[in-house]
């Protein structure tokens, strides 16, 4: 674990911390409890190299250094969600977030809003103006979620195949 990373989040409880390759066990067993998601998203459970390729997933002319996966650990420090983002990126001035998850049974008590409020503080010191992501058309949830904190949409992302499935997205951008 990297721990040039690492902050609380509000509640003074929680822990967010930079993931490494040694926690890949970890953030498989997220991805597993997460199966909700990944069947809403690619229509199957999530495959048994889905944190390995967490790790090496790159948007174009991005490199490992661009990309933090962070995750959010309980009190008792078991791994209960994570944010996964690349800096500068769609381009310069922004950061971008490529995935935020929390296990079921966290969900809905506030812990994702203090994650993102968390993330957002540490991306405003590394000088970013804006944060910006896609959300599935399909993940109403999720879009109301991301509205609240005041993300707004700046365009709708054209049909995709993920996995199973076919998706459009919201591209969504707030100015931090
Ligand atoms: C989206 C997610 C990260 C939000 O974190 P969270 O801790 O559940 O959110 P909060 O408790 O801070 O909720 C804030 C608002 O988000 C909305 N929300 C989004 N997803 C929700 C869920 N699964 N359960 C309850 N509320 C949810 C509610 O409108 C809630 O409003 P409220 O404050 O009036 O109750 C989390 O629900 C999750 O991991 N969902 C599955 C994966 C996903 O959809 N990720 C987003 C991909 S873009």
């Amino acid at each position: 674990m990297d721990d040039s990373i690492r902050f609380l989040l509000e509640n003074a409880a929680h822990t967010v911390k930079k993931l490494g390759l040694s926690d890949e066990k970890i953030l498989q067993q997220l991805y597993e409890q997460c199966t909700d998601y990944a069947i809403l998203t690619d229509g199957h459970p999530p495959l048994s190299s889905a944190a390995a390729e967490e790790f090496l997933a790159l948007p174009e002319g991005k490199t490992i250094q661009d990309k933090f996966i962070l995750g959010l650990f309980a009190p008792d420090d078991t791994l209960v969600g994570m944010l996964e983002t690349i800096r500068h990126y769609p381009d310069e001035k922004s950061w971008w977030i490529g995935l935020m998850m929390l296990s079921p049974e966290h969900r809905g008590k506030g812990l994702g809003s203090q994650l993102y409020q968390a993330y957002e503080t540490w991306v405003i010191q590394q000088s970013a103006q804006f944060v910006c992501l896609a959300v599935l058309e399909e993940n109403q949830p999720g879009f109301n979620f991301w509205q609240k904190l005041g993300f707004e949409v700046i365009r709708i992302a054209p049909p995709q195949q993920f996995g199973n499935k076919v998706h459009r997205r919201y591209v969504l951008r707030r100015q931090v």
